[in-house]
């Protein structure tokens, strides 16, 4: 994949431009440019669609997975999974029934194929605001205020998950985010002291995927690859937990690509929602990447035999949303006969 390729235009898709009475084959193309809109870690977008008549195939494309920071694909398989969940919404939105068939445990590449039937009822109770909070959505970095998450917010979060296979956790007591927030400290330091880990880091930093210019990606790669910066991130990054009006974390039973798909799933809806409802939303994954840290943290969570796959902030902050790129449809899309 070409850095060069990525743009901002892909945010510009309009509903109205949905191929109204063409072929089912053309709608799930249309469908997929809110696909790329999803969140995925450093922006790899590790996903490739193939639309074959009237069903979708999604893969994952192995040059975009952060082999060093997300060892066993977890991050991966959850991008793929909120990448699935933007085209169950959209095909909602246009009266488009699916059915999806995870495929993600079996031996290869392929994550999911998505089946496409026209005229259909709504098949889940997703709330059709979701749909305009697809081009809508972004990753807050920014400290959140001390302002905490309504009552009646919480709940709507939880009512939003139709499933059993995703726990949502939501964190809101000070000394639990205290010591959440000294995991995170940990796990910065070990992974920033890892050259690996900051090369791989400082790529994605360079190719502007994660949304600076093009001269402030290049100085940004030339410092995170070759200074470790583990303690102050991990500073940083412990301030914004311990601050955060509430931590959310999403665990499953199963410790599987399917299980991490589901995640993904779920998370997206969330930070749908949270969208919707002027509720910022950002992912930290460190805690996660590192097998000591991901254990310590389902101790000090409590999830019991849950496994924790996928830890956010939500919280409330003043800022302009802003975008980053994405590469373009035909780059990761193919229409095979
Ligand atoms: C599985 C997953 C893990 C992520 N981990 C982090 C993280 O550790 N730190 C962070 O700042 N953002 C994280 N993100 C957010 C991505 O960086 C963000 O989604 C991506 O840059 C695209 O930007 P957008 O969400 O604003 O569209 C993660 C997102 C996903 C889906």
């Amino acid at each position: 994949m070409d850095a060069d390729e990525l743009t901002q235009s892909v945010w510009d898709i309009s509903k109205d431009e949905f191929p109204d009475g063409s072929p089912l084959g053309e709608q799930a193309k249309f469908l997929l440019h809110y696909a790329i809109l999803a969140p995925s870690s450093h922006n790899s977008q590790p996903w490739r669609f193939a639309v074959r008549d009237e069903a979708i195939e999604i893969s994952y494309d192995e040059t975009r997975w952060l082999e060093v920071a997300d060892q066993d694909k977890r991050e991966l398989f959850i991008s793929i999974g909120c990448a699935l969940e933007n085209l169950c919404i959209a095909a909602e939105h246009f009266n488009i029934g699916y059915e999806i068939t995870y495929r993600a445990d079996e031996d290869d590449d392929l994550v999911s194929t998505v089946t496409l039937e026209r005229d259909s009822e709504p098949s889940s109770n997703r709330p059709p605001e979701l749909f305009d909070e697809l081009t809508e959505r972004y990753t807050s970095h920014q400290l959140f205020e001390d302002q905490a998450l309504p009552r009646e917010a919480r709940e709507r979060f939880r009512r939003v998950i139709e499933t059993d296979d995703v726990t949502l956790y939501l964190i809101d007591d000070p000394e639990q985010k205290r010591s959440i927030g000294e995991l995170q400290a940990d796990a910065d330091e070990a992974q920033m002291a890892d050259p690996a880990y900051r090369k791989e880091l400082g790529y994605w930093v360079g190719t502007g995927a994660l949304g600076s210019s093009w001269l402030m990606a290049r100085i940004g790669q030339a410092v995170v690859s070759h200074f470790d910066l583990g303690d102050r991130e991990g500073r940083k990054n412990s301030k914004l937990i311990e601050r955060a009006p509430v931590i959310a974390l999403l665990a499953t039973h199963a410790d599987t690509p399917t299980a991490r798909v589901k995640t993904g799933q779920v998370f997206e809806r969330l930070a749908l929602l949270a969208s919707a409802e002027d509720i910022a939303v950002h992912p930290m994954s460190q805690v996660l990447e590192r097998p000591e840290t991901r254990t310590e943290l389902a101790a000090r969570t409590g999830t019991g035999e849950e496994i924790p796959q996928h830890l956010f902030r939500l919280g409330h902050v003043e800022e302009e949303r802003t975008h980053t790129p994405r590469w373009p449809l035909e780059a990761v899309s193919s229409t095979e006969q």
